[in-house]
This record gives structure tokens, sequence and C-alpha cells, in this order.
């Protein structure tokens, strides 16, 4: 089975979403960030504060490169990945895309929520938080909007509507 590729905004809930898919589909979850951290021994956070964000970039296109060829493994990508070089149009060639899309608000939401290190919203008071997501997301939206599926998502509070969004995909790829 080709790879299935989780694109979206930060704090969307591509992790958790893509973990559960994995798992309800008896298949192997990477998420890109954590297989850079893994195989270039450093964290995100690092690689942004000491090679800067080109270099990041640059790295996660090659893995993402390495891990999308992998057979029968479901995939969540940063924030960033779709909107980078033309990994968007690469993704859609090798995978089955599906955009998670969430509002501005649940986003926020999320975000508050997270216990994750997110370099790009690092020291920003709330009313920054505010106006830098709706930016950023009106920026990367048209690339997002490129991917062969897009799925609704609202705040996930629980494991409950986790369940309920992998259902929305496994329906979306059979039907
Ligand atoms: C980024 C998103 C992050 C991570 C990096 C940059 C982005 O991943 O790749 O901090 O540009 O949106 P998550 O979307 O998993 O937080």
């Amino acid at each position: 089975m080709r790879c299935t590729i989780l694109i979206g905004y930060m704090c969307v809930g591509k992790t958790t979403v893509g973990r559960e898919l994995a798992r309800r589909t008896n298949r192997m979850f990477y998420d890109l960030d954590w297989y850079i951290e893994e195989r270039y021994h450093k964290t995100v956070g690092k690689i942004f504060e000491e090679d800067g964000e080109e270099r990041f970039r640059d790295l996660e296109r090659r893995m993402l490169h390495e891990v999308a060829e992998f057979e029968n493994v479901v995939l969540s990508c940063g924030g960033g990945t779709p909107c980078f070089f033309d990994n968007m149009e690469y993704m859609n060639e090798v995978a089955d895309t599906f955009y998670l899309k969430a509002s501005p608000e649940t986003l926020i939401e999320h975000i508050s929520l997270s216990r994750g290190h997110r370099p790009l919203l690092d020291g920003k008071s709330p009313e920054e938080l505010n106006v830098f997501i709706r930016e950023q997301l009106e920026q990367r939206s048209p690339f997002y909007e490129k991917a062969q599926h897009i799925i609704p998502v609202h705040p996930l509070y629980d494991q409950t509507k986790v369940n309920l969004l992998v259902d929305e995909i496994l329906k979306t790829k059979l039907g």
C-alpha cells in the first residue's frame, strides 16, 4: 500500500491522528520531525537555532523523500513541509495526501493545550500568536489545498474525536 501523508498547520493534530490511523490500518507510523531528529541527533529546535531554517528545510525535504518511499506507512509532516520546494507535488505523486484543515480558532485552542516546542511560535504573546497564525495560514493554505483529500478538523479534545476523524479519513479513502 502507498504511503498515506497527513499535512496541515502546526498543532492541528497530525501526529495524534496519524498514530491512530496507522494503528487502525496496521501500518508503521512516522512523524517527519521525529525522523529528522533521530537521523541528525538534534532536536528541530536546535536545528533551527544552530543551523537556521534554510538548513532545516533542506533536511526536511531529503527526509521526506526517504520516508515517503516506504510501503505501508502513515507519515505526518511538519506544518511547513508542503510549502517548500516541490514537496507538495512530490507528495501527491508518491502518496495519498490528506489536509487536516482547521480554523485559526481551533488551531489556537490546540496550541494552548500543546506542550511541544515549536520554534516558529516561540516568544509570541497571545495577540501576536493570533495575528501570526491567521497570516501564515492564509499564505500556506494554497499549498495545503493541493492535497488530494481535505478533512475538516474541529477541536480534538478527546480520543472519541480523534477516532471519528480517523473514520472520516478511512471513509474518504475507501469511497
Ligand atoms: C513547522 C512545523 C513543525 C516543525 C517546525 C516548523 C512549520 O512541525 O516542522 O517547527 O513551519 O510549520 P509541526 O507541524 O509538527 O509542529
